[in-house]
């Protein structure tokens, strides 16, 4: 049987202590040509750096077999998250005429958009991800298309620009240029997501975030501490913009499902490429079974056998009128 080439050891690497301060430095970057309006994001040096080369790596979202994973066992946002986003937008506006969701995936954070807006438009760069959204919803339309260049949507026409998950992917600096553009006086821009999850029960979250923070960190792309940090080193350029870090996101999993999702992420892609032959997941799949039959001393036949929670963050500014 394969056997791994690391050992997941209780020891936190440098990677996930040495980041931290080094991520603090943080620097204002005044966009004139916007006009009057405060148009500025707060960014690390670390983290611009970090997107900067992360543009480079958009090829992450064109393996097919780590998209059909995502497409599959992605987390859905709960229907909180999407009652808080349409809340906020009708602080400021009654329309609910055309929301933009950029870096939409395979749609899971455009979709319930269509039951609150009349035409809903998924953006993504990566054309693997497009090709695995909803065909069927009619006031939905996905296209590649790159965040920082927005042109293909008119000037003043959406009421509300979403990010879920993937602003850490882009250039913030160009694509608040193409948001400010688009959006309507009035209109929202919130960028949201979630950060690391968690197990319950604990012997499983023991050996998950061992294996999160032993194994993976060098296999992460450098946005994965924006993430980490639920994106309190970015913010919106809108005065008055505000934090939501209220809500989070559960599900009851089989480990078969859980393995799934973590089969979505980047990192153990990256893993399995860098450290051939095998997989990775293999060995966490058959360390989790083990410690969930000596916890429940019996031969795992439970329909769930985990419950996974993940934070969710949320920064919403409106465009003044
Ligand atoms: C982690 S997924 C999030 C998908 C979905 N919004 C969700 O919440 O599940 C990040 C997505 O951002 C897309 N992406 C990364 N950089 C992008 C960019 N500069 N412009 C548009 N999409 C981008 C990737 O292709 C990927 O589909």
């Amino acid at each position: 049987m394969w056997m791994p080439k690391v050992m997941i050891h209780d020891v936190n690497t440098p990677e996930v202590k040495g980041g931290r301060s080094r991520y603090k430095k943080k620097v204002l970057i005044q966009l004139s040509n916007i006009g009057k309006r405060v148009l500025a994001q707060t960014l690390s040096f670390q983290s611009r750096r970090q997107l900067t080369d992360m543009s480079k790596n958009w090829a992450l979202f064109t393996n097919a077999k780590q998209t059909e994973l995502y497409a599959q066992y992605r987390p859905r946002y709960t229907e909180e998250v999407f009652k808080t986003i349409i809340d906020y937008c009708g602080e400021t506006s009654s329309d609910f005429h055309l929301a933009v969701d950029v870096g939409c995936g395979s749609g899971q954070s455009t979709e319930p958009l269509a039951k609150h807006f009349r035409r809903v438009l998924g953006l993504d760069v990566s054309a693997m991800q497009i090709a695995k959204a909803p065909t069927n919803i009619p006031n939905c339309t996905f296209k590649v298309n790159k965040a920082e260049d927005l042109s293909s949507v008119k000037t003043g026409s959406a009421d509300l620009v979403t990010v879920a998950q993937a602003f850490h992917w882009m250039d913030g600096e160009k694509f608040f240029a193409e948001v400010d553009r688009i959006l309507k006086p009035g209109g929202s821009l919130i960028i949201y997501g979630y950060t690391t999850c968690s197990l319950t029960p604990k012997e499983l979250d023991d050996y998950f975030q061992k294996f999160y923070h032993n194994v993976l960190p060098s296999y992460w792309t450098g946005g994965r501490k924006a993430v980490e940090d639920s994106y309190t080193c970015f913010s919106i350029p809108y005065e008055g913009w505000k934090r939501n870090d209220e809500m989070k996101i559960e599900k009851d999993l089989s480990i078969d499902e859980f393995v799934g999702y973590l089969g979505s992420w980047s990192a153990v892609n990256e893993y399995n490429q860098k450290n051939p032959p095998g997989n990775i997941l293999e060995t966490v799949q058959h360390e989790l079974k083990n410690i969930n039959q000596s916890i429940n001393k019996t031969d795992n036949k439970h329909a769930t056998d985990l419950r996974v929670t993940w934070p969710v963050f949320m920064l919403m500014g409106h465009k003044p009128k």
